[in-house]
């Protein structure tokens, strides 16, 4: 039976230029480059210049997706913005850039899911798409974490980088099986009784402060390979798939750690993971977008294969999407 789908055409990535390397971390707090690559993999991440904002980012991936998709501004009739670090409390980041990339019609709005934001942008994307409501979106996923992070505690600080990465969704019709180019299905969960493990102590209607982000890092780490283990799997089996028919998988870049656990929990080979959190860090909602404009761009993700894209953060919320090329 045929359906819509959204197909991606085009993919970009935005890192701000400074780059801060665990040595420079560990001459600010009680830290070293082996304890940090060790425990996370991270040995370095970009932290936004103090003129740039969300927003800056955001357009800069959102301009190379366009140019990747060889389309304009006035092509999108949407955008949806994933972002936990907003420029302002509003109106919407995603606003800033609808005026910066040209589009005078449409709609733009941002989501809150911290670092599973792009999947739950994307998820709302195709779910427009596919209800026939737009033809074209901009999703993107933007964060400036260097804002919002504690930079006197080492169990935090050394975690976070700040980036931006976006893609383009077009409207294609399919068939409706697995074979079909395009996202094949999302699937989003949230569990609030864990608010307290992973969130930001600051906020317009609480404290009229930004806030610091403040983490339970020992049981987010085992919530996150739990729950990503359970909604790639679910995921798959939604679609009649299974692990070994996934060409990569993108993860939300976090850990190395969470990655590879995941990847055991799943009989996942390494080589079809996708990795870039040694250089990025975590990025929240950038980090997923980021890694795939990566791997796309150099060729490593090719048209026709299958990709998964998963991710978790506060709240908590996880998420993936499985997409065909
Ligand atoms: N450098 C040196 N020592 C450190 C640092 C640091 N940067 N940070 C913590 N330590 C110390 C701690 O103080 C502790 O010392 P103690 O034993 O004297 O008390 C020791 O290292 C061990 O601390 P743990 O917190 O138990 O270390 P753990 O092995 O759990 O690693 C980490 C910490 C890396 C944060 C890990 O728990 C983790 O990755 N959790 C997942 C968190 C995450 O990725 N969150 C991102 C958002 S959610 C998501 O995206 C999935």
């Amino acid at each position: 039976m045929s359906m819509l789908r959204s197909r991606i055409v085009g993919v970009g990535g935005y890192l701000p230029e400074r780059i801060l390397t665990n040595s420079e971390l560990a001459q600010q707090v009680d830290t070293n480059d082996s304890w940090i690559i060790e425990r996370t993999g991270i040995r370095e991440r970009h932290i936004a210049d103090p003129s740039e904002r969300t927003s800056d980012l955001a357009i800069r991936a959102a301009e190379r997706a366009l140019a990747n998709a060889g389309l304009s501004g006035q092509n999108i009739d949407l955008i949806v913005l994933a972002t936990a670090t907003p420029d302002n409390t509003f109106p919407a980041t995603a606003t800033r850039v609808q005026a910066a990339i040209g589009m005078t019609h449409g709609a733009a709005f941002d989501v809150q899911a911290v670092c599973s934001g792009f999947i739950y942008a994307l998820t709302v994307a195709d779910n427009f798409i596919k209800a026939g409501q737009v033809k074209t979106a901009l999703v993107i996923g933007a964060e400036t974490f260097s804002r919002i992070l504690d930079w006197t505690d080492r169990a935090t600080c050394v975690l976070f980088g700040d980036g931006a990465g976006a893609v383009v969704l077009r409207a294609e019709e399919g068939q409706g099986g697995n074979a079909d180019n395009g996202i094949l299905s999302t699937h989003l969960h949230s569990d609030g009784r864990h608010y307290k493990l992973l969130h930001v102590d600051g906020g317009p209607s609480s404290t009229q402060t930004v806030g610091h982000l403040r983490m339970e890092g020992r049981e987010v780490f085992r919530h996150a390979v739990v729950n990503l283990a359970a909604v790639v799997q679910e995921a798959l089996a939604a679609n009649d798939l299974t692990a070994t028919d996934l060409d990569w998988v993108v993860p939300h870049q976090a850990n190395k750690r969470i990655i590879e656990g995941t990847a055991r929990k799943l009989g996942l080979s390494l080589d079809r993971v996708v990795m870039s959190v040694d250089r990025h860090a975590n990025t929240s909602a950038a980090s997923v977008p980021l890694a795939l404009a990566e791997a796309v761009g150099d060729g490593r993700i090719k048209a026709g294969q299958l990709v998964l894209l998963e991710a978790m953060g506060g709240g908590f919320t996880w998420g993936a999407a499985l997409v065909r090329f």
